[in-house]
């Protein structure tokens, strides 16, 4: 049995996953994390709850250093271009930050010093001389994500030392098959090195004790309790905090051995929370907002109130809530090593749930960033501008709250024009332009009390609809409360139908006058219960319909001179859909190239392969040739059917170079040609052998040849 506290919360902190800056923000990053945290975070607050939502730029961390890298240039240039971009994204997304931090801010290094330091007087770390990857070309230790090689569960080559993409496994770089850094494509070496791990071990039985109790009172999605279960099962073990890196903060100088050592990211990143708050209440008491934002009247707070939303409080009438939004991959770090540094510190509370989504996937495939298949925020903004409710909408349509979810172009047109268009737009019109034809937009009066079966139904609808809406936000399950709202306004229509205020005004204009005030009340719920999921639109209708706020009560009474209703939402038309799907299909077309038999020649970015010996290289028989024929193979976009004279005999190739050479213009080519490549078949064309092409650093392509040589010369 557990102690279970029936008094509600005081307050509630809301966290959002900070983001890596080493990058821009694309719609699996809203539709993971952050629209529902501001989903929750607006629902509280519009119920007058002491609510602070706090997020940041997470800026340490290998992502940023091999961003830094690419891009050839330093990891602070990064971090401060990707800052402003993603702050920006959220911003014209709404997500209502209180604050929107950053972990390179000197309150952050102190807090996380502090929290260092904390950890080792209360001897939660053991320092372990272990064995880690280094690149003795590069001369540098290597951090997880520097290392890639074949994942020991599912055979993926690239998967990364931490964390193997393809089937999610967490990984160790030491549990990696052939491993190979990235820095500089050697084959890495164990050697010792000493750092300080969170003796997780010990910590074992009192984070079970707390999961299960805590998730079974909070009712924590399934999805995360079976990943907590899991990691539980397999036994924690000590995990490093700090590592070897020159990008990070530095491990507090007065600890031994502290040279050359920063924090783990994964031990400064959730810090950034409470570093976060910190400089929220900072900037509030001293009326500034540097970081932070006016969402809600903090009134007079000094600098110290930050310790109200995170440290542990005895007194029952005075918690604090805790709670974590974030995507299923950082399940483990919420749940369970963050919650292991709050308890050992002794001083801060625990998450009360971490409801995590799951992934969303992009037209049938992995959103991913190396490989450009997402939709960027920014360019969503610059195809579609002023149109975020419609993306935002169609998000919490596809939230992938228990399992993964998909966001497709159709999907989205079909959203926007029928069910935000034809229903909930169509309705919000639909009663402005009624309330304009009978009563000169002016709500009217009515008198008398009668009702019809019609209004009675209405009446009792909204107010169970409203019931099932708040406990759908209360457990976390925003796509229902999404549809309860849509199911209001199919219902206000529906009213309408039904009641027929049309017809009725040419007999009784007091019924017409009672029709329109009960037709006004599904507009001031549905605005009321959108303002948490569609803020934009929210406003726009209380703009429309002048709605009066009282209280945190919202009317619009009689007499309320009322606005013409433009189209809210204007139809998505099939060739901004077909544009998008073509954009998205120019990715495909790049990776294609990595995946069809094309030899790309390495651009000076790339690191370099592994060496091999000349009997490596001599088992390759490349020879000169020439295309004879090229023809498009149908239903494949990337792909090319040439058949190419290499001397002994001509060959059937089957090349992925269509996006960027037509037929025509290749007949007569002379190439280089793989030859002894075993045949692979392509769209049920067997392709005997690889044309060598070269790509510029703009993605473009050229043949490999030695000029004027004619077919079938040997190539070594
Ligand atoms: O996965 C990520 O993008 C991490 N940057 C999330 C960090 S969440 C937190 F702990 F700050
Ligand atoms: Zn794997």
């Amino acid at each position: 049995m557990y102690f279970c506290s029936m008094s509600e919360p005081k307050r509630y902190t809301i966290t959002a996953a900070l983001p890596y800056a080493n990058g821009p923000l694309h719609i699996g990053h809203l539709a993971g994390a952050y629209i529902a945290a501001d989903i929750y975070a607006r629902y509280l607050r519009l119920q007058g709850k002491d609510v602070i939502f706090v997020c940041g730029s997470d800026e340490h961390g290998a992502a940023i250093t091999i961003k830094a890298k690419k891009e050839n240039t330093t990891p602070k240039e990064i971090v401060d271009k990707y800052h402003a971009i993603i702050r920006k994204s959220f911003e014209d997304f709404g997500i209502s930050f209180d604050i929107y931090h950053r972990t390179s801010e000197p309150v952050h290094y102190e807090t996380s010093q502090e929290f260092f330091r904390i950890l080792n007087d209360k001897n939660a770390f053991e320092v372990i001389e272990s064995e880690q990857y280094f690149d003795e070309e590069a001369k540098q230790f290597l951090a997880d994500r520097y290392i890639i090689g074949t994942c020991p569960k599912c055979g993926n080559e690239n998967a990364y030392g931490d964390q193997c993409e393809k089937c999610g496994s967490s990984l160790n770089p030491t549990d990696l098959i052939n491993p190979k850094s990235t820095i500089s494509g050697s084959a890495p070496v164990l050697k010792k090195t000493k750092h300080w791990f969170l003796k997780l071990d010990e910590q074992q039985e009192g984070i079970k004790k707390w999961l299960e109790e805590t998730s079974e009172k909070n009712n924590w999605k399934a999805h995360v309790i079976g990943q907590c279960k899991s990691w539980i099962n397999d036994g924690l073990r000590p995990r490093a905090m700090t590592r070897d890196l020159d990008w990070g903060i530095p491990v507090p100088p007065e600890i031994d051995g502290s040279e050359g050592k920063v924090l783990y990211v994964w031990l400064d990143a959730p810090i950034g929370y409470i570093s976060a708050t910190k400089q929220l209440f900072k900037e509030k008491a001293n009326n500034k907002t540097e970081f932070s934002y006016n969402h809600r009247d903090f009134g007079n707070v000094n600098e110290e109130d930050w310790k109200k939303y995170w440290k542990i409080n005895n007194d029952e009438n005075d918690k604090t809530e805790l709670i974590h939004f974030i995507g299923k991959d950082n399940i483990v770090f919420h749940c369970i090593t963050f919650p292991a540094i709050l308890k050992a510190t002794e001083q801060y509370i625990l998450p009360d749930n971490v409801p995590a989504n799951e992934f969303m996937n992009l037209e049938g495939d992995k959103i991913s960033t190396s490989r450009n298949w997402a939709v960027w925020l920014h360019e969503y903004l610059q195809d579609f501008p002023g149109r975020e409710d419609e993306l935002r909408y169609t998000l919490i349509a596809n939230m992938p709250e228990n399992k993964d979810s998909e966001f497709t172009w159709q999907d989205f047109q079909n959203r926007v024009n029928s069910e935000l268009g034809n229903n909930l737009g169509n309705f919000v019109k639909r009663v402005s332009d009624l309330l304009h034809k009978f009563y000169d937009g002016v709500v009217p009066e009515y008198y008398g009390s009668q009702t019809t079966e019609f209004d009675a139904d209405a009446i009792m609808n909204i107010q169970s609809i409203k019931t099932e809406y708040e406990n759908s936000i209360d457990s976390y399950r925003f796509k229902d409360a999404l549809f309860k709202c849509m199911e209001i306004s199919s219902l206000g229509n529906k009213y309408l139908q039904d009641t027929e205020p049309w017809k009725v005004i040419k007999v009784d204009i007091n019924r017409v006058a009672q029709i329109m005030n009960i037709a006004v009340s599904f507009v001031d719920v549905l605005s009321d219960l959108l303002k948490p999921l569609l803020p934009k639109t929210s406003k726009k209708i209380d703009n429309i319909f002048n709605i009066v706020v009282n209280n945190g009560y919202q009317f619009i009474p009689s007499g309320t001179k009322i606005n013409q209703s433009q189209i809210l939402f204007p139809k998505i038309e099939d060739e901004q859909v077909q544009a998008q799907i073509e954009k998205l299909n120019k990715s495909k077309a790049q990776q294609a190239q990595q995946i069809s038999p094309v030899v790309e020649m390495t651009n000076a970015l790339q690191p370099a392969k592994p060496e091999i010996t000349y009997d490596d290289f001599s088992k390759l028989d490349i020879r000169t040739g020439k295309i004879i024929e090229a023809e498009k193979v149908p239903k494949a976009d990337k792909l090319l059917k040439l058949l190419v004279d290499i001397g002994i005999e001509q060959r059937t190739i089957v090349s992925g170079i269509a996006e960027h050479f037509s037929p025509e213009e290749i007949v007569g080519k002379e190439v280089s040609v793989l030859i002894n490549l075993a045949p692979r078949k392509l769209r049920g064309i067997e392709s005997n052998g690889m044309i060598l092409m070269a790509e510029d650093a703009n993605g473009k392509l050229y043949f490999v040849n030695a000029d004027g040589v004619s077919a079938g010369n040997i190539i070594k």
